[in-house]
């Protein structure tokens, strides 16, 4: 029996960039499809390129200055061509500190979010984002699992042009 299955199975979709420069041009055309409020939930082992992602995306939003890892600042603000951009790295916050310092506040501005290591503090994530799976699959090849909660990024995944992932864990 599923529990989180309330109007069909939530789809997972895929891509494989085969460098760094695949992912980050995967990491632009999605910030092309940004609206204010989106929320990016990153997740990934070390070094498998939450960062890297993020520093083309926000590169892709019009942020001028260096996106650089908020591993010990948690969060750092800056200011994108249209919407800011809010980059989130959660590795070493609990849930209780993560609900203390607001960052629901965040998630329901008008800018757009891309948390690391979200998956850490799922419980206080908005109800519709997009869920973005890393994976190390060689020196320079990642794979990377896109689930969308929520109609509009269910249409991000189908105008990037991802693959959906043939269902494990789907019987139908
Ligand atoms: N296809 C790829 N996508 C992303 N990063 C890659 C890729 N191939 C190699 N890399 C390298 O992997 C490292 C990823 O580091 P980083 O983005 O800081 O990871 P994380 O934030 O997930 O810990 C970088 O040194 C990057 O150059
Ligand atoms: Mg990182």
């Amino acid at each position: 029996m599923k529990s989180n299955q309330t109007g069909g199975s939530p789809a997972q979709y895929e891509l494989e960039a085969l460098s760094e420069q695949e992912t980050a041009a995967f990491a632009e055309a999605m910030a092309k499809l940004a609206f204010p409020g989106s929320v990016l939930a990153v997740d990934g082992d070390l070094g498998a390129g939450k960062t890297h992602f993020a520093k083309a995306f926000a590169a892709a939003l019009g942020v001028q200055d260096i996106v650089n890892s908020p591993t010990y600042t948690l969060i750092k603000e800056y200011e994108g061509a249209e919407l800011p951009f809010y980059h989130m790295d959660v590795y070493r916050l609990s849930l209780e500190e993560a609900d203390e310092l607001g960052l629901d506040e965040y998630f329901h501005g008008n800018g757009v979010t891309l948390v690391e290591w979200a998956s850490l503090i799922e419980p206080i994530l908005p109800s519709e984002r997009l869920h973005l799976r890393l994976e190390t699959t060689g020196a320079e090849s990642r794979r990377m699992v896109c689930s969308p909660i929520g109609s509009q990024y269910e249409a991000w995944c189908i105008a990037l042009g991802l693959k959906p992932v043939k269902g494990e864990e789907q019987s139908g």
